[in-house]
Protein backbone atom coordinates (compact mmCIF):
# COMPACT_ATOMS: atom_id res chain seq x y z
CA UNK A 1 0.00 0.00 0.00
CA UNK A 2 1.42 3.51 -0.95
CA UNK A 3 1.84 5.69 1.94
CA UNK A 4 -1.18 8.47 1.29
CA UNK A 5 -0.44 10.89 4.15
CA UNK A 6 2.93 12.00 5.72
CA UNK A 7 3.69 13.74 9.36
CA UNK A 8 6.60 15.17 9.99
CA UNK A 9 8.44 17.77 12.36
CA UNK A 10 8.61 21.01 10.43
CA UNK A 11 11.12 21.06 8.14
CA UNK A 12 13.97 24.26 7.82
CA UNK A 13 14.99 25.52 4.50
CA UNK A 14 19.33 25.23 4.82
CA UNK A 15 19.27 27.61 1.37
CA UNK A 16 16.83 30.14 0.20
CA UNK A 17 16.90 33.03 -1.72
CA UNK A 18 14.46 35.82 -0.49
CA UNK A 19 15.49 39.10 -2.37
CA UNK A 20 13.95 42.53 -0.48
CA UNK A 21 11.65 44.97 -1.00
CA UNK A 22 8.03 43.89 -2.52
CA UNK A 23 9.77 41.11 -4.37
CA UNK A 24 10.54 39.89 -0.47
CA UNK A 25 7.03 40.73 -0.12
CA UNK A 26 5.21 38.62 -2.16
CA UNK A 27 7.73 35.39 -1.75
CA UNK A 28 8.30 35.06 1.85
CA UNK A 29 4.92 33.83 3.17
CA UNK A 30 5.46 30.51 0.73
CA UNK A 31 8.65 29.56 3.08
CA UNK A 32 7.14 30.90 6.46
CA UNK A 33 4.48 28.26 5.48
CA UNK A 34 6.26 24.91 5.36
CA UNK A 35 9.52 26.05 7.27
CA UNK A 36 10.58 26.82 10.63
CA UNK A 37 13.78 28.89 9.68
CA UNK A 38 15.79 29.53 6.89
CA UNK A 39 19.43 30.33 6.08
CA UNK A 40 18.98 33.20 3.81
CA UNK A 41 21.47 34.10 1.30
CA UNK A 42 23.19 37.62 1.02
CA UNK A 43 23.11 37.76 -2.53
CA UNK A 44 21.45 41.33 -2.64
CA UNK A 45 22.46 44.44 -4.01
CA UNK A 46 24.90 46.09 -3.05
CA UNK A 47 25.17 42.32 -1.01
CA UNK A 48 24.63 41.71 2.77
CA UNK A 49 28.99 42.16 3.77
CA UNK A 50 28.50 43.10 7.30
CA UNK A 51 26.67 42.30 10.61
CA UNK A 52 24.96 45.87 10.68
CA UNK A 53 23.96 44.92 7.01
CA UNK A 54 22.54 41.65 8.15
CA UNK A 55 20.81 42.95 11.30
CA UNK A 56 18.75 45.42 8.47
CA UNK A 57 18.00 42.55 6.42
CA UNK A 58 16.60 40.49 9.20
CA UNK A 59 14.77 43.38 10.07
CA UNK A 60 12.99 43.72 6.56
CA UNK A 61 12.81 39.96 6.22
CA UNK A 62 10.30 39.79 9.69
CA UNK A 63 8.42 42.95 8.69
CA UNK A 64 7.34 41.39 5.26
CA UNK A 65 5.94 38.05 7.25
CA UNK A 66 2.69 37.38 7.60
CA UNK A 67 0.94 38.31 10.56
CA UNK A 68 1.74 35.92 13.57
CA UNK A 69 4.66 34.06 11.80
CA UNK A 70 6.91 32.62 13.58
CA UNK A 71 9.42 32.30 10.97
CA UNK A 72 12.78 32.70 11.97
CA UNK A 73 15.55 34.12 9.02
CA UNK A 74 18.97 33.24 9.86
CA UNK A 75 21.10 35.76 8.63
CA UNK A 76 24.66 34.77 6.50
CA UNK A 77 27.27 37.21 5.51
CA UNK A 78 28.60 37.76 1.87
CA UNK A 79 32.69 37.01 1.91
CA UNK A 80 34.55 39.23 -0.46
CA UNK A 81 38.23 39.91 -0.31
CA UNK A 82 37.65 42.97 1.58
CA UNK A 83 36.09 41.24 4.83
CA UNK A 84 37.54 41.81 8.22
CA UNK A 85 38.46 39.41 10.01
CA UNK A 86 36.99 40.90 13.06
CA UNK A 87 33.80 41.05 11.20
CA UNK A 88 33.62 37.76 12.08
CA UNK A 89 33.98 37.71 16.01
CA UNK A 90 30.97 40.30 15.78
CA UNK A 91 28.96 37.89 13.31
CA UNK A 92 29.27 34.98 15.76
CA UNK A 93 28.79 37.64 19.06
CA UNK A 94 25.62 38.53 17.29
CA UNK A 95 23.25 35.72 17.36
CA UNK A 96 21.53 36.68 14.33
CA UNK A 97 24.51 35.32 11.21
CA UNK A 98 25.02 31.90 11.60
CA UNK A 99 27.04 31.46 8.06
CA UNK A 100 29.50 33.18 5.55
CA UNK A 101 28.72 32.64 2.29
CA UNK A 102 31.38 32.01 -0.62
CA UNK A 103 30.83 33.04 -4.00
CA UNK A 104 33.67 32.71 -6.31
CA UNK A 105 33.76 36.15 -8.34
CA UNK A 106 31.37 35.47 -11.61
CA UNK A 107 30.14 32.74 -10.71
CA UNK A 108 26.42 33.35 -10.55
CA UNK A 109 23.37 36.23 -9.85
CA UNK A 110 24.89 39.06 -7.54
CA UNK A 111 28.47 37.31 -7.00
CA UNK A 112 30.46 40.54 -9.11
CA UNK A 113 31.92 41.14 -5.50
CA UNK A 114 32.61 37.56 -4.24
CA UNK A 115 36.70 36.30 -4.18
CA UNK A 116 38.28 36.25 -7.00
CA UNK A 117 41.23 33.83 -5.00
CA UNK A 118 40.57 31.63 -1.87
CA UNK A 119 44.18 32.85 -0.63
CA UNK A 120 43.09 36.67 -0.31
CA UNK A 121 40.47 35.34 2.70
CA UNK A 122 42.82 33.22 4.57
CA UNK A 123 42.87 35.53 7.63
CA UNK A 124 38.77 35.47 7.41
CA UNK A 125 38.58 31.61 7.20
CA UNK A 126 41.24 31.01 10.07
CA UNK A 127 39.13 33.37 12.35
CA UNK A 128 35.76 31.42 11.27
CA UNK A 129 37.95 27.98 11.93
CA UNK A 130 38.24 29.81 15.46
CA UNK A 131 34.80 30.73 16.37
CA UNK A 132 33.12 27.68 14.13
CA UNK A 133 30.97 29.83 11.75
CA UNK A 134 30.06 27.92 8.96
CA UNK A 135 31.48 28.93 5.27
CA UNK A 136 28.84 27.76 2.71
CA UNK A 137 30.10 27.24 -0.39
CA UNK A 138 29.28 27.85 -4.17
CA UNK A 139 30.95 25.36 -5.17
CA UNK A 140 31.77 25.78 -9.29
CA UNK A 141 35.11 27.25 -10.44
CA UNK A 142 35.19 29.86 -12.93
CA UNK A 143 37.45 29.19 -15.03
CA UNK A 144 35.43 29.65 -18.79
CA UNK A 145 38.10 26.94 -19.86
CA UNK A 146 36.40 24.09 -17.84
CA UNK A 147 33.08 22.87 -19.37
CA UNK A 148 30.08 24.23 -17.32
CA UNK A 149 29.12 20.83 -16.47
CA UNK A 150 32.51 20.16 -15.24
CA UNK A 151 32.61 23.28 -12.85
CA UNK A 152 31.69 21.77 -9.75
CA UNK A 153 33.97 18.77 -9.68
CA UNK A 154 36.82 21.00 -10.70
CA UNK A 155 36.39 22.90 -7.46
CA UNK A 156 36.17 19.93 -5.51
CA UNK A 157 39.38 19.03 -6.98
CA UNK A 158 41.27 22.74 -7.19
CA UNK A 159 39.53 24.36 -4.37
CA UNK A 160 38.15 22.18 -1.81
CA UNK A 161 40.53 19.47 -1.50
CA UNK A 162 43.00 21.87 -0.70
CA UNK A 163 40.72 23.71 1.42
CA UNK A 164 39.99 21.17 3.44
CA UNK A 165 43.70 20.61 4.76
CA UNK A 166 44.36 23.98 5.11
CA UNK A 167 41.66 24.33 6.89
CA UNK A 168 40.90 20.82 8.86
CA UNK A 169 38.29 22.25 11.82
CA UNK A 170 36.43 24.86 9.20
CA UNK A 171 32.92 23.65 8.98
CA UNK A 172 31.76 23.52 5.80
CA UNK A 173 28.59 23.54 3.58
CA UNK A 174 28.88 22.07 -0.30
CA UNK A 175 25.81 23.96 -1.20
CA UNK A 176 23.23 22.79 -4.40
CA UNK A 177 25.16 19.67 -5.26
CA UNK A 178 24.96 18.21 -8.44
CA UNK A 179 27.17 15.80 -9.01
CA UNK A 180 28.43 11.75 -8.16
CA UNK A 181 32.03 13.63 -7.77
CA UNK A 182 30.15 16.17 -5.00
CA UNK A 183 28.46 12.66 -3.63
CA UNK A 184 31.94 10.88 -3.30
CA UNK A 185 33.82 14.00 -2.03
CA UNK A 186 30.91 14.29 1.27
CA UNK A 187 30.64 10.60 1.83
CA UNK A 188 33.91 10.52 2.71
CA UNK A 189 34.18 14.18 5.42
CA UNK A 190 33.88 14.26 8.94
CA UNK A 191 30.69 15.12 10.55
CA UNK A 192 31.46 19.13 10.35
CA UNK A 193 31.44 18.88 6.64
CA UNK A 194 27.71 18.98 4.91
CA UNK A 195 25.81 19.14 1.88
CA UNK A 196 22.69 20.12 0.16
CA UNK A 197 20.64 19.54 -2.27
CA UNK A 198 17.73 21.41 -3.90
CA UNK A 199 14.30 19.61 -5.31
CA UNK A 200 15.11 20.36 -9.00
CA UNK A 201 18.18 18.70 -8.92
CA UNK A 202 16.36 15.78 -7.58
CA UNK A 203 13.51 15.71 -9.36
CA UNK A 204 15.09 17.25 -13.00
CA UNK A 205 18.18 16.01 -15.44
CA UNK A 206 19.81 18.75 -18.13
CA UNK A 207 16.85 17.43 -20.90
CA UNK A 208 14.52 19.66 -18.57
CA UNK A 209 16.35 22.36 -19.92
CA UNK A 210 15.87 21.43 -23.72
CA UNK A 211 12.64 19.41 -23.15
CA UNK A 212 10.15 21.47 -26.13
CA UNK A 213 12.29 24.22 -26.65
CA UNK A 214 14.84 26.10 -24.75
CA UNK A 215 13.06 26.77 -21.28
CA UNK A 216 14.60 29.34 -18.68
CA UNK A 217 12.53 28.30 -15.92
CA UNK A 218 14.66 25.43 -15.67
CA UNK A 219 17.91 27.43 -15.73
CA UNK A 220 19.90 27.68 -12.77
CA UNK A 221 23.19 27.03 -11.33
CA UNK A 222 24.66 24.97 -10.98
CA UNK A 223 23.76 23.59 -13.96
CA UNK A 224 21.20 20.57 -13.92
CA UNK A 225 23.25 17.45 -14.66
CA UNK A 226 22.92 14.13 -16.55
CA UNK A 227 21.02 11.65 -15.56
CA UNK A 228 23.60 9.43 -13.59
CA UNK A 229 24.58 12.75 -11.44
CA UNK A 230 20.33 12.82 -10.60
CA UNK A 231 20.49 8.98 -9.25
CA UNK A 232 23.37 9.94 -7.28
CA UNK A 233 22.27 12.63 -5.44
CA UNK A 234 18.24 11.00 -5.21
CA UNK A 235 20.82 8.18 -3.12
CA UNK A 236 22.59 10.25 -1.04
CA UNK A 237 19.29 12.67 0.07
CA UNK A 238 17.33 9.56 1.07
CA UNK A 239 20.24 7.34 2.38
CA UNK A 240 19.85 8.30 6.01
CA UNK A 241 23.13 10.16 5.69
CA UNK A 242 23.42 13.23 8.30
CA UNK A 243 25.67 14.88 6.17
CA UNK A 244 22.85 15.51 3.76
CA UNK A 245 20.18 18.10 4.34
CA UNK A 246 17.18 20.18 2.45
CA UNK A 247 18.25 23.41 1.04
CA UNK A 248 15.97 24.88 -1.95
CA UNK A 249 18.11 27.22 -3.33
CA UNK A 250 14.37 28.54 -4.41
CA UNK A 251 15.82 31.86 -6.36
CA UNK A 252 12.72 33.82 -7.70
CA UNK A 253 13.35 36.36 -10.68
CA UNK A 254 11.16 38.32 -12.60
CA UNK A 255 9.60 36.60 -15.77
CA UNK A 256 11.38 39.38 -17.85
CA UNK A 257 14.62 38.58 -15.85
CA UNK A 258 14.54 34.60 -17.29
CA UNK A 259 12.81 34.95 -21.24
CA UNK A 260 15.31 37.15 -21.95
CA UNK A 261 18.66 36.88 -24.11
CA UNK A 262 20.74 36.45 -21.04
CA UNK A 263 18.06 35.26 -18.64
CA UNK A 264 18.85 34.68 -15.49
CA UNK A 265 20.20 31.74 -13.21
CA UNK A 266 17.55 30.34 -10.59
CA UNK A 267 14.47 28.20 -10.39
CA UNK A 268 11.67 29.44 -7.82
CA UNK A 269 10.28 26.38 -5.62
CA UNK A 270 9.61 27.64 -2.08
CA UNK A 271 5.48 27.87 -3.11
CA UNK A 272 5.91 23.94 -3.40
CA UNK A 273 9.17 23.08 -1.54
CA UNK A 274 8.21 20.28 1.04
CA UNK A 275 5.79 19.08 -1.45
CA UNK A 276 8.20 18.61 -4.57
CA UNK A 277 11.04 16.93 -2.26
CA UNK A 278 8.14 14.46 -1.10
CA UNK A 279 7.79 13.62 -4.99
CA UNK A 280 11.51 12.62 -5.15
CA UNK A 281 11.65 10.68 -2.07
CA UNK A 282 8.39 9.10 -3.59
CA UNK A 283 10.18 8.05 -6.76
CA UNK A 284 12.73 6.47 -4.96
CA UNK A 285 10.19 4.39 -2.20
CA UNK A 286 11.97 6.31 0.58
CA UNK A 287 9.32 8.83 2.25
CA UNK A 288 10.35 7.42 5.54
CA UNK A 289 13.65 9.08 5.20
CA UNK A 290 12.32 12.19 4.02
CA UNK A 291 11.83 13.78 7.86
CA UNK A 292 15.29 13.04 8.26
CA UNK A 293 16.59 14.58 5.72
CA UNK A 294 14.20 17.62 5.67
CA UNK A 295 13.56 18.14 9.53
CA UNK A 296 16.79 17.02 11.53
CA UNK A 297 20.03 16.45 9.50
CA UNK A 298 20.24 20.07 9.00
CA UNK A 299 19.45 21.09 13.09
CA UNK A 300 22.07 19.02 13.71
CA UNK A 301 24.96 20.59 12.02
CA UNK A 302 23.99 23.83 12.77
CA UNK A 303 23.87 22.89 16.39
CA UNK A 304 20.08 24.21 16.58
CA UNK A 305 17.35 22.01 18.34
CA UNK A 306 14.60 20.37 16.30
CA UNK A 307 11.51 22.29 15.57
CA UNK A 308 8.36 20.52 17.43
CA UNK A 309 5.83 20.86 15.70
CA UNK A 310 4.47 19.35 12.64
CA UNK A 311 3.42 19.81 9.06
CA UNK A 312 1.16 17.06 7.13
CA UNK A 313 1.43 16.28 3.75
CA UNK A 314 -1.05 14.12 1.66
CA UNK A 315 -0.87 12.23 -1.67
CA UNK A 316 -3.50 14.35 -3.43
CA UNK A 317 -2.07 16.63 -6.22
CA UNK A 318 -2.72 20.15 -7.46
CA UNK A 319 -2.09 22.35 -9.87
CA UNK A 320 0.44 24.98 -9.74
CA UNK A 321 -0.69 29.10 -10.96
CA UNK A 322 1.11 29.69 -14.15
CA UNK A 323 2.54 32.46 -12.43
CA UNK A 324 2.88 34.03 -8.93
CA UNK A 325 2.99 37.89 -8.05
CA UNK A 326 6.65 38.99 -7.42
CA UNK A 327 6.94 42.90 -6.52
CA UNK A 328 5.39 44.81 -9.44
CA UNK A 329 6.34 42.02 -11.52
CA UNK A 330 5.52 38.18 -12.10
CA UNK A 331 7.73 35.15 -11.53
CA UNK A 332 7.08 31.91 -12.83
CA UNK A 333 7.59 29.00 -10.28
CA UNK A 334 8.52 25.36 -11.03
CA UNK A 335 5.87 22.94 -12.54
CA UNK A 336 3.65 26.52 -13.23
CA UNK A 337 0.58 25.36 -14.79
CA UNK A 338 1.17 21.68 -14.50
CA UNK A 339 0.69 19.15 -11.20
CA UNK A 340 2.34 18.48 -8.22
CA UNK A 341 1.50 14.66 -6.68
CA UNK A 342 1.71 16.18 -2.75
CA UNK A 343 -0.83 18.47 -0.99
CA UNK A 344 0.73 20.36 2.00
CA UNK A 345 -2.97 20.20 4.85
CA UNK A 346 -1.85 21.56 7.73
CA UNK A 347 -0.21 24.35 6.96
CA UNK A 348 1.28 26.77 9.67
CA UNK A 349 -0.34 28.49 11.79
CA UNK A 350 0.18 31.62 10.70
CA UNK A 351 -1.97 30.74 7.59
CA UNK A 352 -5.08 30.08 9.58
CA UNK A 353 -4.65 33.23 11.05
CA UNK A 354 -4.75 35.18 8.13
CA UNK A 355 -7.70 32.95 7.13
CA UNK A 356 -9.54 34.08 10.34
CA UNK A 357 -8.93 37.44 9.73
CA UNK A 358 -5.18 39.59 10.04
CA UNK A 359 -4.37 41.04 7.51
CA UNK A 360 -2.01 39.47 5.09
CA UNK A 361 1.40 40.93 4.40
CA UNK A 362 0.84 42.91 1.22
CA UNK A 363 2.08 41.75 -2.24
O1 LIG B 1 20.47 29.45 -9.90
C1 LIG B 1 20.93 30.18 -9.05
N1 LIG B 1 20.30 31.31 -8.66
N2 LIG B 1 22.11 29.87 -8.50
C2 LIG B 1 22.74 30.71 -7.68
O2 LIG B 1 23.82 30.38 -7.24
C3 LIG B 1 22.17 32.04 -7.34
C4 LIG B 1 20.73 32.05 -7.51
C5 LIG B 1 20.13 33.44 -7.52
O3 LIG B 1 20.42 34.22 -6.61
O4 LIG B 1 19.35 33.74 -8.43
ZN1 LIG C 1 21.69 29.93 -3.91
Amino acid sequence: MPITRLEIIRPDDWHLHLRDGPALASVVADSAQRFARAIVMPNLKPPVTTVARAQAYRERVLAALPAGSTFQPLMTLYLTEATDPAEIAKAKASGIVHAVKYYPAGATTNSQSGVRDLKHVHGVLEAMEECGLPLLMHGEVTDPAVDIFDREAAFIDRELIPLRQRFPRLRMVLEHITTSAAVQFIDAQPAHVGATITAHHLLMNRNAIFAGGLNPHHYCLPVLKRETHRRALLEAATSGNPHYFLGTDSAPHARGAKESACGCAGIYTAHAAIELYAEAFDEMDRLDQLEAFASFHGAEFYGVPRNTDTVVLERRAWRVPAVIPFGGAQCVPLRAGEEIAWTLVCPARQVQEVATGSAPVAA
